[in-house]
């Protein structure tokens, strides 16, 4: 799938994101753009603790207008300026990263920060004292691949478009790849908290966690290679019913409606209980999900 319309939208922070056509979304929450790349990706990486490192290596999961790697240049750069950033981003169409910058959109973010970020969009490479930075274009399924034994990430940003919209990058498979890339110190951030994604994590050998919400009822989640503390009872009990089963993909190249039927299927045969009724069972006995 491919997002051939571009048109800015003013979200609640005054930064604009984009709106795609083909997949029915914006590129962020009308919450706010650039306050969702903060709050939803850098600080619950902790880069702000990791910048005192000499190197920070992300991985930078549906790059987009790469609001992600720079609020996460802008973070590090803040503690410590002398700190080397090694960013790998993935992305299937590289007329976004451009479209950005040629609708301004970056303007907010300082010079260094717009010139890694104008590399990587012309040259799809970038070489500087401060950062080294490749965009790798194309499938996220399979350029993961390129990187999955070499590169071990400090960060990792999980962006996709929603679940529904694009189950295949929140796939078992996917993501146990995706896990490969983190490091053991490293932290995994996506904006999603649904049963499913949280399901496909744990499947990858990560413990999962909450970070605070932004504008939305649900938390998003961190997922670590190290210990996390618990989940709520409420949010492990989710874990139980079937919206947690999850998306698959056996060969990593399946369409959009082949993973959403082949879940939907591996759902109505299932035997754990539906999550309506859990959640009816569990606003009776507890009263919100922390
Ligand atoms: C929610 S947006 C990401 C927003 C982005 N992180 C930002 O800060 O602007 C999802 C992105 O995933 C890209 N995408 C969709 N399917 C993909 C795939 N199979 N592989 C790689 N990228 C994909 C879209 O082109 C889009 O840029």
């Amino acid at each position: 799938m491919t997002c051939d319309l571009f048109l800015p939208q003013l979200t609640a922070d005054n930064s604009y994101t984009f709106y795609c056509q083909e997949f029915g979304e914006t590129f962020h929450s009308q919450q706010g753009a650039k306050t969702e790349a903060e709050h939803k990706f850098v600080a619950p990486t902790r880069l702000n603790i990791k910048a005192h490192q000499p190197v920070v290596r992300i991985l930078d999961i549906c790059y987009g207008l790469g609001y992600n790697t720079a609020a996460a240049l802008a973070t590090i750069w803040a503690v410590n300026p002398d700190c080397l950033v090694e960013v790998i981003a993935l992305e299937s169409n590289a007329d976004i990263p451009n479209s950005a910058i040629n609708h301004n959109l970056l303007d907010s973010w300082e010079p260094n920060i717009r010139q890694v970020l104008t590399l990587l969009a012309s040259n799809h490479q970038v070489k500087t004292a401060q950062c080294q930075g490749t965009l790798l274009l194309g499938d996220a399924r399979q350029t993961i691949k390129l990187i999955s034994s070499s590169f071990t990430a400090d960060a990792i940003f999980l962006d996709p478009f929603s679940p529904p919209k694009c189950p295949q990058l929140w796939t078992v498979e996917f993501i146990n790849l995706v896990a490969k890339c983190l490091n053991d110190e490293g932290i995994l951030a996506t904006y999603s908290a649904a049963a499913a994604v949280r399901t496909a994590l744990q499947a990858a050998g990560l413990y999962i966690g909450n970070t605070i919400s932004l504008g939305r009822r649900s938390p998003s989640t961190i997922a670590t290679k190290y210990k996390l503390p618990p989940l709520s009872t409420i949010g492990q009990e989710h874990l139980l019913t079937r919206a947690a089963i999850p998306y698959r993909d056996p060969t990593l190249q399946d369409d959009t409606e082949v993973i959403l039927h082949r879940r939907q299927q591996e759902q109505q045969t299932s035997l754990l209980e539906p999550t309506a009724r859990w959640h009816r069972r569990t606003r009776r006995s507890f009263k919100k999900d922390p």
